[in-house]
């Protein structure tokens, strides 16, 4: 059966329809993987926090486990700028504020603290009291951040 022009039109409108559909899908989909990533990466450094804030409060001291966080906390904190993508300040939901990517060195510049901060920690903590008075330099850092930058 031939088809005729009008139907040979409307089969390449609905090709090139179909095409922008997987198109607009697959940007959506690396928005969703940016801001999922991100929270991954967070979660992380939350549960590596909690681990060293027990010690900070008595829990017994383990050093290797301080040396782990503050390892994680600058490897994430390097990760970290790359995570937030212009296309990723909706997509799925998110505590990202905008303000973000208005000020956009001035958040990065607090994940690059952390990043030294870290550093410097994990060079200074060689017991239980170089841990109380450093490890809290670092952790402000998250605070600082979350105040101006994280919803809630
Ligand atoms: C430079 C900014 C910045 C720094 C530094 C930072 N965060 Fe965050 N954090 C954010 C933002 C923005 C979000 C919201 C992410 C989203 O929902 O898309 C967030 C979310 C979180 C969440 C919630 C994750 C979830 O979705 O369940 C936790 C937990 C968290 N951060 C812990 C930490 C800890 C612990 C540190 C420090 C070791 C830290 N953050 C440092 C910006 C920062």
């Amino acid at each position: 059966l031939a088809k005729s022009p009008q139907e040979f039109f409307m089969s390449r409108v609905a090709l090139v329809v179909g095409f922008l559909a997987i198109g607009v899908a697959a940007a959506v989909a690396q928005n969703t993987s940016a801001i999922e990533q991100r929270q991954n990466l967070m979660k992380e450094m939350g549960s590596n926090t909690r681990a060293v804030s027990g010690m900070m409060r008595g829990q017994p001291f383990d050093l290797a486990q301080v040396q782990t966080a503050l390892q994680t906390f600058s490897r994430d904190a390097q990760k970290a700028p790359s995570l937030f993508p212009e296309d990723s300040k909706t997509g799925a939901k998110t505590e990202a504020l905008p303000i973000i990517w208005e000020k956009k060195s001035e958040f990065e510049g607090i994940f690059a603290k952390l990043d030294q901060d870290a550093k410097a920690a994990l060079a200074a903590i060689k017991d239980e009291a170089t841990f109380k008075s450093e490890m809290p330099k670092v952790l402000q850092n998250c605070g600082t951040c979350h105040k101006t930058f994280r919803q809630g």
